[in-house]
């Protein structure tokens, strides 16, 4: 399973496309789920994070235009904002196009929470794709828009290789500090320093087999439509109902787009690639 080394570094110029024979993965099928129907609120007040522009163009079109690229990807759904799914529809449909993808995609609305937004994105996936048990679906964030190629086909590849739910992961660099209720004045009083070498920050896209990310969403579905209980991403839940996660090697390109901050980090990694 050789594959161009482009972590971190540029993306191969010709796109490769599903069944090319560059493709490290072949014989097993690749659905993801592009979750981008939040609101964006820690962006500020500028709608949608899905049509946020980085560089000139929506973090929706990086992202589907990073996905596709990785050459491992044949079918794609968009969960886009509820009031927003004809331009999450025509913005999609031409960053694809320009990136020379033509695999089968659907737009559909999100929920009020990401898992409920996942959800949404797998029943459309059973209607696009029919995808076997034993398929491959990736589940990404679309503010995680420059995720390089390679992290993508890292997930791929470890599920294939028979790891049923896999997540890129970074080590956290600052040190870690639990705090407790804050007093009067406002400060909170530290009570433990964490040992920062068994913890991980996790990006996306997380890989499963189709039929361990169905039946985690079936085991968490009371928790997708309350915010303070639903969970922030799907590994979490198949933790919940008992599976097992393992990780790969995350990048720091693979950054979340969640404040001012991180748009123009974002926009530094687009000027130098
Ligand atoms: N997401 C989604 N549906 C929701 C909430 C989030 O599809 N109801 C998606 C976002 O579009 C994003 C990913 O989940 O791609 C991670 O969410 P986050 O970074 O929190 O994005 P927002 O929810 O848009 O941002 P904020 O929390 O600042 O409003
Ligand atoms: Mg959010």
């Amino acid at each position: 399973m050789s594959r161009p080394d482009d972590r971190g570094g540029s993306e191969p110029e010709a796109p490769m496309t599903p069944n090319d024979p560059a493709a490290p993965v072949r014989g097993v099928r690749v659905h993801c789920v592009l979750v981008a129907a939040g609101s964006g609120t820690r962006l500020g007040d500028r709608g949608p994070k899905a049509f946020v522009e980085l560089a000139g163009r929506p973090l929706l079109a990086h992202a589907l235009e990073g996905l596709a690229r990785s050459g491992v990807v044949d079918s794609i759904v968009v969960v886009g904002p509820a009031g927003r799914i004809p331009d999450a529809d025509a913005a999609s449909r031409s960053a694809l196009a320009s990136a020379g993808w033509t695999g089968p995609l659907a737009v559909v609305p999100g929920g009020s929470t990401r898992q409920g937004s996942v959800v949404a994105g797998l029943a459309a996936l059973d209607d696009l794709a029919a995808p076997d048990e034993t398929d491959v679906v990736l589940v990404h964030d679309a503010a995680r828009c420059l995720t390089p190629g390679a992290q993508i086909r890292d997930v791929v590849e470890a599920v294939v290789g028979g790891h049923g739910a896999v997540i890129p992961v970074v080590p956290v660099t600052d040190t870690l500090k639990r705090v407790g209720e804050a007093s009067a004045d406002g400060t909170e009083p530290v009570t433990a320093t964490v040992d920062r070498a068994v913890l991980r920050a996790v990006q996306t896209p997380q890989g499963f087999t189709c039929a361990v990310v169905r039946s985690a969403h079936e085991f968490g579905a009371e928790r997708a439509g309350d915010e303070s209980l639903a969970a922030t991403d799907d590994a979490g839940l198949v933790e919940a109902a008992g599976g097992q996660v393992v990780v790969v090697p995350g990048s720091m390109e693979a950054l979340k787009v969640t404040t001012p901050w991180d748009l123009r980090v974002a926009e530094l990694i687009v000027a130098g690639r």
